[in-house]
Parts: structure tokens; C-alpha cells; sequence
């Protein structure tokens, strides 16, 4: 296994007063690394929107079935997972490195308990790599730099955007972001996306309140976006079967699978 692991010490920075993004989902998905003011402002959210809770674990499952479904039926063996979280389990490398042990994975995130907790991230095989890159999806530039440390960018890279773009408050932004990253890898690479939304087909009537609340109890602001915007991400891309559709959906098991306000897709570089 090779490591790295980029200095600035996250636990200077830790700030315990605000809710944090990363926390509050980790919270939402039965984890322990949150503090108070997280478990408060996770439950309000919850108390607003009950599904939240099932949104964060949809969009896990979606990346587990996701990984699974790149690692073992279309043979990629590098991800780019940007905007990480919190550790839990399967964690994106340990399911690429059962199906393949050679692969390499890098982690991105810019919130200070992520870096703290970087190192479980980073036990992977001994054939593969596993890399955690401390930085802003703000800046694709430098991200990409970094991670080309421990990714062969001349090889296909999934390129792994769960639950980031929408802290890339404004939308031409976030595209410009999207377009960045996909040009900078080869054909046959994959974008893995999920996003919130208020669409209503799939029950997003609730995160308006729960997102105003969240805009102004906890960091970073967020918003949610229309199907037709969260397709737009994929321009110039190749959706792969069944397309955007509720995140636990993709791939299910089950057709009958609770939609939730959290869009997922899976799309290939020609
Ligand atoms: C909703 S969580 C999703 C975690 C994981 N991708 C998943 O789907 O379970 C979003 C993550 O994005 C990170 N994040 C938010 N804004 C970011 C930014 N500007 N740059 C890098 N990471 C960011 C947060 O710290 C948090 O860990």
C-alpha cells in the first residue's frame, strides 16, 4: 500500500460551535464522529424532513452499488472520490479493493474532522493506493494536481461527486467544476453523481424548510437542484442505464425501493 496523508493539522481548526456538513451526515447515518451542536441541528433538520436520514443512507447504498458496479462489471480500478465524509463502513476504497485489489483511490475533502480521521481511509491493500488530498472543490486545479500524485490520469478514473456539487452554490460554477475535472481524464472514465433536490416527483417538497434552516444553523450553505439542472452536469457525457433517477433506485434490488429528494447517475467519457 502506499500512502499519503497532507499535513495542516485539521484539529486546529476544528470549530464545535457550528454544525458541520460532515458531521451532521455522519450523525444522519448512525455515526459517532459529531459533536453536540451536529446531533442538534441534524435532529431539528430530521424534525422538519423525516426522510433526511434516509437520503443519507440511500446515497451510501447508491455508493456502494455504484463502486461495485464500476470496479466489478466495467473493470475501473482508480477513483476520485471528491467530497468523502466522514469514514463509515465500506468506505470507497475497501469495496474497490475486494472486487480488485490493485486499485487506487483518492479522497478529497476540505473539512477539518475528515483530515483528522484520514488515516482509516488510508489502510488499504498492499497492491493498491489509497491517498487523502485536503482542498477545496472550489479549486478543480489544484485538487487535480494532487491527486495525480497517486492516479494515473492517462487511465480511466471514476470521478466520484456524491453529495459536493451542491455546495457549489452557483450553478455555472458548479458545471464549469464538472467540465474541469471530466476533461482532465481519458475516455472510458466514469462521473458517479448524487445531488438534492425539491423536485416534488420524488418527494422534495420538505428540503425547502429543512434547507432554510440549514442555511442558517450550520456550514457550508447548501442548495438543491432541478432534475433537468443535474443532467446538465452530465453534458457530453454517456448516461448509463436507467439514467438520473432517485439515488435508491440506481441499480436496486428492488423496483419498489422508497424514491427520496436525492438524484443519482452514473455516466461514462466517450
Ligand atoms: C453530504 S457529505 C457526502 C459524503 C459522501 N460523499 C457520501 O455521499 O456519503 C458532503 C461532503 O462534502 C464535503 N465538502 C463540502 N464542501 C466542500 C468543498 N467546498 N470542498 C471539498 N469538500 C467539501 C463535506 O465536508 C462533506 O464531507
Amino acid at each position: 500500500m502506499s500512502e499519503s496523508h497532507t499535513p495542516p493539522s485539521g484539529s486546529t481548526r476544528l470549530n464545535t460551535g457550528v454544525a458541520h456538513n460532515a458531521r451532521v451526515w455522519n450523525h444522519w447515518i448512525g455515526g459517532r464522529d459529531n459533536y453536540e451542536v451536529d446531533r442538534q441541528v441534524g435532529d431539528h433538520v430530521a424534525s422538519i424532513n423525516p426522510v433526511v436520514r434516509d437520503i443519507a443512507r440511500a446515497d451510501r447504498a447508491f455508493l456502494g452499488r455504484a463502486v461495485t458496479y464500476l470496479a466489478r462489471e466495467r473493470g475501473v480500478r482508480q477513483f476520485l472520490d471528491i467530497g468523502t465524509g466522514l469514514p463509515t463502513a465500506d468506505n470507497t476504497h475497501e469495496i474497490a479493493q475486494r472486487i480488485a485489489p490493485d486499485s487506487r483511490i483518492v479522497y478529497v475533502d476540505n473539512d477539518p474532522l475528515v483530515l483528522v480521521h484520514a488515516r482509516t481511509l488510508l489502510a488499504g491493500t498492499r497492491e493498491g493506493a489509497t491517498a487523502y488530498v485536503e482542498a477545496d472543490v472550489h479549486d478543480p486545479d489544484a485538487l487535480l494536481e494532487r491527486a495525480a500524485g497517486t492516479l494515473d490520469v492517462t487511465r480511466p478514473v471514476a470521478v466520484m461527486m456524491l453529495g459536493i456539487l451542491n455546495f457549489v452554490l452557483d450553478t455555472d460554477k458548479a458545471r464549469e467544476i464538472v467540465r474541469r475535472i471530466m476533461a482532465s481524464v481519458p475516455s472510458g472514465s466514469f462521473l458517479v453523481l448524487t445531488h438534492p433536490t425539491f423536485d416534488p416527483e420524488v418527494g422534495g417538497e420538505l428540503q425547502v424548510p429543512a434547507m432554510e434552516f440549514w442555511n442558517e444553523n450550520a456550514t457550508p450553505p447548501i442548495t438543491a437542484r432541478s432534475a433537468a439542472d443535474i443532467t446538465a452536469f452530465f453534458e457530453g457525457l454517456d448516461l448509463v442505464e436507467p439514467g438520473l433517477v432517485s439515488c435508491s433506485r440506481w441499480h436496486a434490488a428492488s423496483d419498489s425501493a422508497a424514491v427520496v429528494p436525492q438524484y443519482g447517475a452514473v455516466a461514462v467519457k466517450p
